[in-house]
């Protein structure tokens, strides 16, 4: 049976790709067994009943059943991207037309039209915010206090959006609680390492087809992100060099079995260059200046900060595309670098981002992060929660048992001798 919805006020490309969409979020689906057992609970339950959350995140497949197990909880949802360059135009479209979720995104949006939606998130006056990177939260701290008082709180699943609350809350502006999702053992564990992992080495491959195999690969950064992309990029056969400026996690690069060294020394040798720290001009010109001819820089760290691509624009004499998402910068000296996705997270600009099975976790995650605002409302201090331990370790049961895998349980002596500390030699 066909259900006809009449669309809400939108700002997507196309109307008409909902067709694409809708067969595109299925597939998804097909990987996202925990959160669909979310959304039918929801839709039985409605825990969300008459709450407004604005929902900032990349517009993808993943993010369609995050959106949808809002609104069969009885949220009224509307959703927003989290960066200029990730929307999937056929997904926003589908969520307008076939499940009457206003959706403000496009892909290739400019800067203005992005702070404009992000405006409009707020124009929603949320009880919740999802946000992703914290450009809503922030926004709402900066120019919004009158509507603090509608605010549950926030629900965040980034590393660079966990780092903006906590400098919110250390300058005493942060006045509601945030569930700290990227933390949780089921969200960065998987969706930071082998999601960013995948997606960014197939974002670089989709952009450029290039072998990787033999390349010197320099990954900036050995966070979760940092080490599932160096991890994947051995694995396609690159020699993988890591820098980072973090003593501990410097000795754990070296032995997993990366060289690591300075960038101003990485530069002189890389063919192929990731970041991933989170923080700004990672690499920047005294780097360019040492790089060989046509070496290539992307980012998939969440902003677009990590290249100091205004530096590199200011010594080119020209800037050409070469192919989709892929730019050659020639410089006064005479060579070229390669820029890849405007410097802006690779992963999600040139391929689809984490893939569903990842995002399931990640999702389901965020939807219970929302029941549990609204369960707990007025109870939580500001600043930022983790997610109980419970909803973490019932996620990683629901994804086990999805994938046909049991393990083993403690037996009655285990249980005992585990929570003793009597019994030694
Ligand atoms: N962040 C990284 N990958 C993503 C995806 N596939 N959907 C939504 N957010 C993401």
């Amino acid at each position: 049976m066909t259900t006809t919805v009449t669309p809400p006020k939108y700002d997507v490309r196309d109307l008409g790709l909902a067709v694409a969409g809708k067969q595109r979020i299925e597939w998804a689906g097909r990987e996202m067994p925990v959160l669909r057992s979310i959304q039918d609970r929801f839709a039985e339950e409605k825990p969300l009943a008459g709450i407004r959350i604005s929902a900032c995140c990349h517009v993808t497949t993943e993010t369609a059943h995050l959106a949808i197990a809002l609104k069969n909880g009885g949220a009224d949802a509307l959703l927003i991207a989290s960066n200029p360059l990730s929307t999937q135009d056929d997904v926003a479209a589908s969520l307008v037309a076939d499940h009457g979720i206003p959706v403000y995104a496009l892909k290739g949006e400019d800067n203005t039209t992005y702070h404009r939606h992000v405006e409009t998130a707020l124009d929603h006056r949320p009880n919740i915010i999802i946000d992703d990177g914290s450009d809503v939260v922030a926004t709402l701290v900066k120019e919004r206090q009158p509507q603090l008082s509608d605010i549950i709180g926030t629900t965040e699943e980034t590393t660079t959006g966990i780092v903006r609350l906590r400098a919110m809350f250390k300058d005493g502006v942060l006045s509601f609680p945030a569930m700290n999702v990227n933390d949780a053992d089921t969200k960065h564990f998987f969706d930071n390492r082998y999601g960013t992992g995948q997606s960014t080495l197939d974002g670089i491959i989709r952009a450029t087809n290039m072998l990787l195999a033999g390349k010197n690969i320099v990954v900036a950064g050995y966070g979760w992100c940092g080490k599932g992309t160096a991890l994947r990029a051995r694995g396609l056969g690159g020699n993988v060099v890591v820098t980072e400026i973090d003593p501990t996690r410097a000795i754990e690069a070296v032995m997993d079995g990366f060289r690591v060294m300075p960038m101003a020394e990485a530069a002189a040798i890389g063919d192929l260059f990731i970041t991933v720290t989170g923080n700004k001009h990672v690499i920047r010109p005294e780097h360019f200046a040492v790089m060989k001819d046509g070496a290539m820089v992307c980012n998939s760290g969440h902003f677009d900060i990590e290249i100091d691509l205004k530096s590199l624009g200011a010594e080119a004499t020209e800037i050409k595309d070469v192919r989709n998402f892929t730019q050659e910068y020639k410089l006064k000296s005479g060579k070229s670098i390669v820029v890849l996705g405007e410097g802006r997270l690779i992963n999600l600009a040139a391929a689809e981002g984490h893939p569903s099975a990842v995002m399931d976790m990640s999702f389901a995650n965020q939807a219970l992060a929302c029941e549990y605002l609204v369960k707990n409302q007025g109870k939580l201090e500001p600043g930022l929660h983790s997610i109980p331990e419970v909803v973490d370790k019932e996620i990683a049961r629901l994804k086990l048992a999805a994938m046909g895998i049991a393990i083993d349980s403690l037996t009655p002596e285990q249980e005992i001798y585990i929570n003793s500390w009597t019994m030694g030699t």
